[in-house]
Parts: structure tokens; C-alpha cells; sequence
């Protein structure tokens, strides 16, 4: 399958989405704390750009339906309900309920790709789930890394190299394009040793010293919750719920 890989998404544009299926990979934190709040129930996850957006979404909604979670500088934003730690996104907080969701770089990611034809949230904890849904669906991929502030970040690395090595079943297609074969190398290279390689990653050591070390335990854990988060109306939606519509 052809693959193509952003690094960071700081500078991706319209073009290099639109009319492709693409995936969005934030493994610390947001695409973890998505995957972990629709597996928990919630109706939606609602990513947003900034402040003004997710304050301008919560001003229109029942204050009892929906959770405002997220994260500057790794901690809880002041006046939200939930920071960005996966285990947070308890049943009791989010079931039932819509979550805005406002991160540095993740959420950013996701309204970036927006105008992707499919768009799904994948980390580890969901890597088999959608590496089977894009080599069923779709003969062309675009992986998009969040990445952190304009870098590249390790663990979102190797989460697509990890992606591309379940949707090629081990086999490197030729040609491939040099951001697909870096990100497969990068995975190659560490997956003998992937826990330790993931938490030698720079974002890694530093939410450990914030103390954030139990996230790191519960995001790199590879498939434990097998559920396909599809972006339609702006929201992050389980694939099943949209396809019947509920
Ligand atoms: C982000 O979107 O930048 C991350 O999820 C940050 C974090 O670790 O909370």
C-alpha cells in the first residue's frame, strides 16, 4: 500500500489530505485520552483548535452533558474538568457526555487534517484496530504525526513505523516514499527493545518528571483497546456509531 508520512503537522496543508484516508497518531497524550473516552463511553470527542474554540462549543451546550478536558504545558487547564491523563476519562466522568477536547499539539493535528475523506485518532493502545481497518478500506494511506512544537516526537514515530509494518503484514512495498521508509526504519530498529526506546523519548522523561509516569504505563500498551475513532462533523466518533447512526 502507498504510505506517506508527516513527521510533525506543522506544516501540513489541505492538499496533502484532502481526498486521502488519514491517520492522526498523538501517543502522549491525545489520541490516547480520545481512544480511552469513547472506550468509556463518551458520545463524542470534539478536538479542538484553542481556547476560543472549545470555550465558544462549551458556551452552547448543557452543562451537563459535556466534559471541557485538556492540557498547556502537560497540566489541566484552570476551569476545566479534565487534564489530558488517559485514566482521568473514567465511565463515571465521560459516559453519555461529550468531550472538548483542547491539547497543544494533538487536537491541533486532528482540525489540521479535517478535510481528510477518512480521518481516524490512533496510538498504541489502538494500533491493531486501525491498522486492519486501513488495509481492508483503503489502497493509499497519510500518516500524520503531532508531534510536539514543531519537532518530531519518538513515540509517535514508531507508533507509525509499528502501524506500517500491520498494514504491510512485515513486508516493505517498493517504491516507497522516504517518509514512510524512515518511520518503518525508525520501528525496525527498536522494536525489539520499543518499551524502553518509548520511554527514552524526550516527551516521555519529561511527563515522568511532572510525575505523569502512570500515563506512560498506560499509553504504551499496544492494543488493549481495540476501538476506531472516526472523525465526521467535527467530532471523533466510534466507527460503529457512525456507520448505524446513532
Ligand atoms: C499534546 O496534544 O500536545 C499532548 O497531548 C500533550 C500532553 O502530553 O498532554
Amino acid at each position: 500500500m502507498d504510505a506517506e508520512v508527516f513527521l510533525t503537522h506543522s506544516n501540513l496543508s489541505d492538499d496533502d489530505v484532502q481526498g486521502r484516508t488519514v491517520i492522526v497518531i498523538d501517543v502522549l497524550r491525545a489520541c490516547s485520552t480520545i481512544v480511552t473516552a469513547l472506550e468509556r463511553g463518551a458520545r463524542a470527542v470534539l478536538p479542538v483548535l484553542d481556547m476560543a474554540q472549545a470555550g465558544k462549543l462549551a458556551a452552547n451546550l448543557d452543562p451537563d452533558v459535556y466534559r471541557l478536558g485538556g492540557e498547556r504545558n502537560g497540566e489541566k487547564i484552570e476551569g476545566y474538568h479534565l487534564g489530558n491523563s488517559p485514566p482521568d476519562y473514567t465511565r463515571e466522568q465521560v459516559d453519555g457526555r461529550d468531550v472538548i477536547l483542547n491539547t497543544t499539539n494533538g487536537t491541533r493535528a486532528l482540525r489540521q487534517a479535517q478535510k481528510a475523506s477518512t480521518l481516524i485518532a490512533a496510538c498504541f493502545l489502538n494500533a491493531g484496530r486501525v491498522a486492519d481497518f486501513v488495509r481492508r478500506t483503503s489502497e493509499s494511506v497519510t500518516i500524520v504525526c503531532a508531534g510536539q512544537r514543531n519537532r518530531l516526537s519518538l513515540e509517535d514515530t514508531l507508533c507509525a513505523g509499528l502501524l506500517l509494518d500491520r498494514i504491510w503484514q512485515g513486508e516493505e512495498p517498493r517504491p516507497v516514499t522516504d517518509s514512510a521508509h524512515t518511520a518503518y526504519t525508525v520501528y525496525n530498529t527498536d522494536r525489539n527493545n520499543l518499551d524502553s526506546a518509548l520511554r527514552g523519548a524526550n516527551h516521555a522523561e519529561w511527563l515522568a518528571a511532572q510525575g505523569y509516569e502512570a500515563d506512560l504505563d498506560y499509553c504504551f500498551r499496544t492494543d488493549a483497546l481495540p476501538v476506531l475513532p472516526y472523525y465526521t462533523d467535527n467530532r471523533l466518533r466510534l466507527y460503529e456509531d457512525v456507520v448505524s447512526n446513532n
